[in-house]
């Protein structure tokens, strides 16, 4: 039975109320009020908001330096150095020098931002090359570029689907495509996450209508791959076409550094691919990429595209000098997935559970909220940073820590950041790694 978080019962341990127990609370409990002024929130999330304190400190961390391998957090008022698990730099990019020069000339060149959308004022010289070098280096007719990741998912899938359609979406996917398919107002199915028979049964639901299967390259919470061979067979046995959203993967898996469709042997077939600049780009935007034709309709059709500022030239120069080191520097890209192989296999020998991840991106499954605050805090203290992750943007069971892996983390990085988790998760039961390796 859900709780009430309005519940005013005794405190009784069977009908826990939000100053009683906290922990028992989620965001998920709180989405609705009986408020009649929309600016107030419901009074027990003000309640509960403040009975967290602890947990909510360690959320919008402040970076006193670059996001990278090393840096230093505001800690309660104290400069912290910490080793970053959380940025997602895979390939270390955000702050090469190279990448800083190439916007440094821009900034002098075109100024700080575009000022404009794309379709009135803000399209650059910049923002071209990079559509243009972006379409060549996955092999499509065409691409564009959002101001933003979340707004070119939003705005490829609402540009795309329509009412009747059907947006068939693997349930573990990212809320920028589950939003999508709710401003398109379109019908939308789940499917079970990388299962095939789920996927086909999902599909079968709705023949002769026009179907969009969206699934990830690399799934963001989990860190494991999306499935995408057995996707494209049943997808193409159902006459629906995919979206693959490489958020996570482009530039920083598969050979040449072209996502998980390169990765599995896809790229022919996939027809529409969607990623961000946000991560082993190193700095921030999206893009899609396509036909021409889709991209001709789209780039008059997605709201994020048509009505919203272009990104700023100074960030489009420094993403066009990291694709270029990324496609160039085949280097990076074999010590991100050492270090993500090498760090994967001590945490797993250490006996901690990285649930079904394979990559750079781990989960470490803590599964019990107030125990994750409570380590949370001492891994800071300890000078380790990972991320909370708390339901709903995963299961309560998989309450974790995520721990993102970079092509510039050090062994020593790695090896410190191991003790520091044997410390902390397994107080005296296991040695200390320092000849790990
Ligand atoms: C799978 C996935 N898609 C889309 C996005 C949105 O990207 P951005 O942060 O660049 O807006 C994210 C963000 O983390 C993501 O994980």
């Amino acid at each position: 039975m859900p709780l009430n978080p309005d519940s005013s019962a005794p405190e009784n341990g069977a009908n826990p109320t939000v100053e009683s127990d906290p922990n028992k609370f989620s965001l998920g409990d709180f989405l609705v009020g009986d408020s009649k002024d929309p600016l107030k929130p419901p009074p027990a999330f003000t309640k509960w908001h403040r009975a967290i304190e602890r947990a909510v400190e360690l959320y919008e961390p402040v970076l006193l330096g670059p996001a990278e391998a090393r840096t230093t957090l505001n800690y309660r008022g104290k400069s912290l150095p910490v080793i970053n698990f959380s940025s997602y730099n895979y390939l270390g990019l955000a702050n090469h020098p190279e990448v800083i020069a190439a916007a440094r000339e821009a900034l002098a060149t075109h100024g700080l931002g575009a000022c404009g959308s794309p379709v009135l004022s803000g399209m650059s010289d910049l923002h071209r090359q990079l559509e243009k070098r972006m379409a060549e280096f996955l092999g499509y007719e065409d691409a564009m570029l959002f101001n933003s990741g979340f707004g070119g998912a939003l705005g490829a899938i609402s540009g795309l689907l329509r009412k009747s359609d059907v947006a068939v979406m693997d349930n573990r996917s990212h809320l920028s495509l589950r939003d999508g398919a709710v401003l398109a107002r379109t019908r939308c199915e789940r499917f079970d996450h990388n299962d095939a028979e789920s996927l086909d049964a999902a599909l079968s639901r709705h023949k002769g209508k026009r179907k969009l299967v969206i699934v990830e390259g690399i799934y963001s919470m989990d860190g494991d791959f999306g499935h995408l061979n057995e996707v494209m067979d049943v997808a193409d046995a159902h006459e629906a076409q995919v979206f693959v959203d490489e958020a996570h993967s482009m530039l920083a898996c598969g050979e040449n550094g072209r996502g998980a469709v390169e990765h599995f042997g896809v790229e022919r077939r996939v027809q529409i691919l969607y990623g961000t600049f946000s991560k082993a780009f190193g700095a921030m935007g999206g893009f899609v990429a396509g036909s021409r034709e889709t991209l001709d309709y789209l780039r008059f059709y997605s709201h994020p595209y048509v009505y919203s500022c272009a990104l700023p030239p100074v960030v489009v120069a420094g993403i066009l000098k990291a694709l270029e080191l990324g496609t160039t520097r085949p280097e990076l890209r074999s010590r991100l997935w050492e270090n993500a192989e090498y760090f994967h296999a001590q945490l797993n020998s250490l006996g901690i559970d990285t649930g079904d991840s394979t990559t750079y991106i781990m989960p470490i499954v803590i599964g019990d909220r107030e125990r994750l605050y409570q380590l949370g805090h001492e891994l800071r203290q300890r000078g380790l940073w990972v991320a909370p992750v708390d339901y709903p943007a995963v299961p309560q069971d998989k309450i974790c820590f995520r721990a993102c892996v970079t092509a510039n983390h050090t062994r020593a990085d790695l090896d410190e950041a191991l003790n520091i988790l044997s410390d902390t998760l397994l107080p005296a039961q296991l040695p200390q790694l320092e000849h790990a390796h």
